[in-house]
């Protein structure tokens, strides 16, 4: 008996998504401007890719930043403003991966409003751009981050090692295109990275005080393809129906954290990224099993629900489940090989509410709860 009742939502989708492998090919249906600022990271140039998308594109002009490396820096953003500034693009296609294209969505914003930066916006409180940003077109190459649906993008501020997001509606690209395609020479360690992030994002849109009959639905649908796909896509990294999947789920999770947010996983994951570089979804993936035995102690039926629908008796079987498919991709020998020990997680769990997160979780967390989850986790 579920006392959990949603409440209505507030959704602003991509303008236009296309799924399927081979889409690629489609990108002038959503592309008329004729001015196009690539923004990609440099491997996908030389590839082949860049020539494709020239082709799809019939003789649009396209100008390449190809300087996008993992986790944005402001300053390498702000560096590029003046360069770019002198040959303004009509549209923004963003191919890669989430730092390509939070990348993406930062040029957005920043390169219609002259004279605007990043480290005055960050560093002096100067307000964001009232200047329109340009159409954001994405293209994601990895299976996992949500980014080409949410209105975020997350930067950094590496001297003064911060993490900063910018939020806005005018992020959320115009269009977005999967295709499977793209995703088949992804490694293991970045698709499984990736599939952690997504089932993290699910998983949190399910168990938060901002759940909605929208992000529900979105979240059960990727936790289905995940739970189903995540395993195989390892396993058989060169299979084309896994790898579609993975993707539609990554798109499925983001649309589904729109709505709620993330919430005490994510809270948990951030000092395992900025003190031991651990990558995002793997850090997410810690914090898993002990997340969900936590907020079961709370369940108003939500959980339980979820677990029926994924074809389990009860938030229990959901558990098992969930330690399974941990156990059978691998995340304990890939935490231990990135460092993560029990020791120094709890050194760090002093850093691991952040109200903005936590907040959102739907059990009431505080350290002495953090230190709780700790000692249940797989790590
Ligand atoms: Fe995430």
């Amino acid at each position: 008996m579920s006392n959990w009742a949603p409440t209505g939502w507030d959704w602003q989708p991509p303008g236009r998504v296309i799924a399927g492998p081979g889409c690629l090919a489609r990108l002038g249906e959503l592309a008329p401007e004729r001015d196009i600022l690539l923004v990609t990271s440099a491997g996908w140039a030389k590839r082949g890719v860049v020539q494709r998308i020239a082709a799809a594109l019939d003789g649009a002009r396209i100008a390449l930043y190809d300087r996008v490396t993992p986790n944005p820096d402001i300053d390498d953003l702000d560096a590029a403003l003046p360069v770019l500034r002198q040959s303004p693009p009509a549209l923004i296609l963003a191919l890669g991966g989430g730092s390509v294209i939070d990348t993406a969505k930062a040029l957005a914003l920043a390169l219609p409003a002259a004279g605007w930066n990043f480290a005055s916006h960050f560093r002096a409180g100067v307000a964001l751009p009232e200047a329109g940003a340009l159409p954001i077109l994405a293209v994601p190459t990895t299976a996992g981050t949500g980014a080409e649906v949410t209105p975020f993008a997350t930067v950094w501020d590496k001297t003064h090692r911060k993490k900063h997001s910018l939020h806005s509606p005018a992020l959320i690209p115009r269009g977005v295109l999967l295709d499977g395609e793209l995703t088949l020479g992804l490694p293991h360690a970045t698709t499984l990275h990736a599939g952690l992030d997504a089932l993290s994002h699910a998983l949190e849109a399910v168990w938060n005080r901002n759940a909605n009959s929208l992000s529900d639905g979105f979240a059960l649908q990727a936790l289905r393809l995940i739970f189903a796909h995540l395993p195989a896509v390892l396993e058989k990294p060169d299979s084309l129906p896994d790898r579609a999947a993975m993707l539609e789920a990554s798109l499925l999770a983001g649309c589904a954290i729109t709505q709620t947010r993330t919430a005490l996983v994510h809270s948990m994951s951030y000092p395992l990224t900025a003190h031991l570089g651990v990558p995002h979804g793997l850090a997410c993936g810690a914090f898993l099993a002990g997340v969900l035995a936590y907020n079961r102690a709370a369940d108003d039926g939500r959980i339980a629900a979820a677990a029926k629908a994924l074809g389990h008796a009860d938030a229990a079987g959901l558990a098992v489940a969930l330690e399974d498919l941990l156990a059978r991709i691998g995340l304990p020998q890939e935490l231990a090989a990135h460092g993560v020990t029990r020791a120094a997680a709890e050194s760090l769990a002093g850093e691991m509410i952040t109200p903005a997160r936590a907040g959102n979780n739907l059990r009431a967390a505080g350290p002495a709860d953090v230190l709780d989850i700790l000692r249940g986790t797989l790590i």
